[in-house]
């Protein structure tokens, strides 16, 4: 039977935002996690060279694998082979990868919940079972070695994501290999999805390879690369799987945009440009953390990576769709609702990028603090 997936919502609000836009209106795309900050100059440069000098065939950049070990090397200290690395056209389609290539249709696979909402649908698509696990704020919306201890039955995987999506919580060191550790005596895999790395404000983010080899990684140049629209990411397989997960790619994909590759491989020359990104989003984290209070929106775990503020709002609505929409209508600001990563609570939830630039910030939080004194409460 075929699967039925639920739509992105923060799709639908983007095109109303666009539509409003359209007609004159001044939008703040808080709706979406993309970066505001482009592509690093010297991937740019690459592009423009290679364009006038290559036929663009079908191509996998062994520089760029090995570019991409040494960067595990020089981050995590860990070492990996480059022969591991299978680039894919971002992170989204190593998932697919990662989940095709492993699992089987009717494997339950654990998850936070809430989560990314591409997990949960790919895996419906895949015919897999999504295993949601509740985790409120006082977990900082993550998973827990205690929670995976206590499934049952042991799911076969479970996908972790930190810094997470929506909230930008991270796990902590201690509990990552606590995880590790439980997942190994259930024979639970890991699946960790890195892509939020580099872009962490408490502490760095350490790869789940640290604790565990067999852990299959999902990754891309989206979020710290800037590099979202150029479609670029890898799938990192334990050695003994990698040659059935090219073989999925090989058949599913073929390869990764070779401009992308050559693009990708020169945003290696601009890592202290992009480690300099950090200082933007970090000041738009806290100007917004700020303003929350003023806002009522209390009930927050504040981000320890990515660009997210995941916020409760049950005192004012039961259905963040249309609280989204008529703040959008209202304000200009675009933002996603929470039923786009939890599909039990997120009606209490919206979600806040604030991946757009701090003037965006500043004005975005002028215009939402009397939006938000002039809602009435739902009781
Ligand atoms: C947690 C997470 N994983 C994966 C993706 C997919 O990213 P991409 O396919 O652009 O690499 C996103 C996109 O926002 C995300 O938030």
């Amino acid at each position: 039977m075929k699967a039925e997936l639920e739509p992105f919502h923060a799709i639908a609000i983007s095109k109303q935002a666009h539509a409003l836009k359209a007609e004159g209106r001044s939008i703040i795309h808080m709706e979406f996690g993309q970066p505001s900050t482009g592509a690093p100059q010297a991937a740019i440069a690459r592009a423009h060279a290679v364009l006038d000098a290559e036929s663009m065939g079908y191509w996998e950049s062994a520089p760029l694998k090995q570019r991409l070990a040494q960067f595990y090397d020089e981050r995590y200290g860990v070492t990996v082979h480059a022969d591991q690395f299978i680039l894919t056209c971002g992170a989204s389609p190593a998932l697919v990868l990662a989940l095709s290539s492993m699992f089987s249709p009717g494997d339950r696979i654990a998850m936070a919940r809430p989560g990314y909402v591409a997990y949960r649908n790919t895996l419906k698509a895949l015919h897999m079972e999504p295993v949601e696990i509740a985790c409120g704020a006082d977990v900082g919306f993550q998973l827990t070695a205690a929670a995976l201890a206590a499934i049952e039955p042991a799911p076969h995987a479970v996908i972790i994501a930190s810094p997470a999506n929506p909230t930008g919580t991270l796990i902590k060191a201690k509990e990552l290999q606590a995880i590790a550790e439980v997942c190994r005596a259930r024979g639970i895999r890991i699946i960790s999805d890195e892509i939020y790395h580099g872009l962490s404000y408490v502490e760095p983010a350490q790869t789940i390879l640290a604790y565990e080899p067999q852990a299959l990684v999902v990754s891309s140049f989206s979020k710290y690369f800037s590099m979202a629209g150029w479609r670029l990411g890898w799938l990192l397989a334990p050695p003994e799987h990698v040659d059935r997960a090219q073989a999925y790619c090989g058949n599913l994909f073929l390869t990764a945009p070779s401009l992308s590759q050559h693009a990708g491989l020169a945003a290696f020359d601009a890592l202290d440009e992009l480690d300099g990104h950090i200082n933007v989003y970090r000041e738009n984290r806290r100007l917004l953390l700020a303003a929350l209070p003023e806002l009522g929106l209390t009930t927050v775990a504040p981000p320890d990576g990515a660009f997210y503020i995941y916020a409760s709002i049950a005192h004012l609505t039961d259905d963040s769709l249309a609280f989204c929409k008529r703040l959008l209508q209202d304000t200009g600001i675009a933002s996603a609702p929470g039923i786009d990563f939890d599909p039990v609570d997120g009606k209490y939830f919206i979600r806040f990028s604030f991946a757009v630039s701090t003037a965006e910030i500043a004005e975005a939080i002028r215009r939402l603090k009397p939006w938000f004194a002039a809602q009435p409460r739902k009781d």
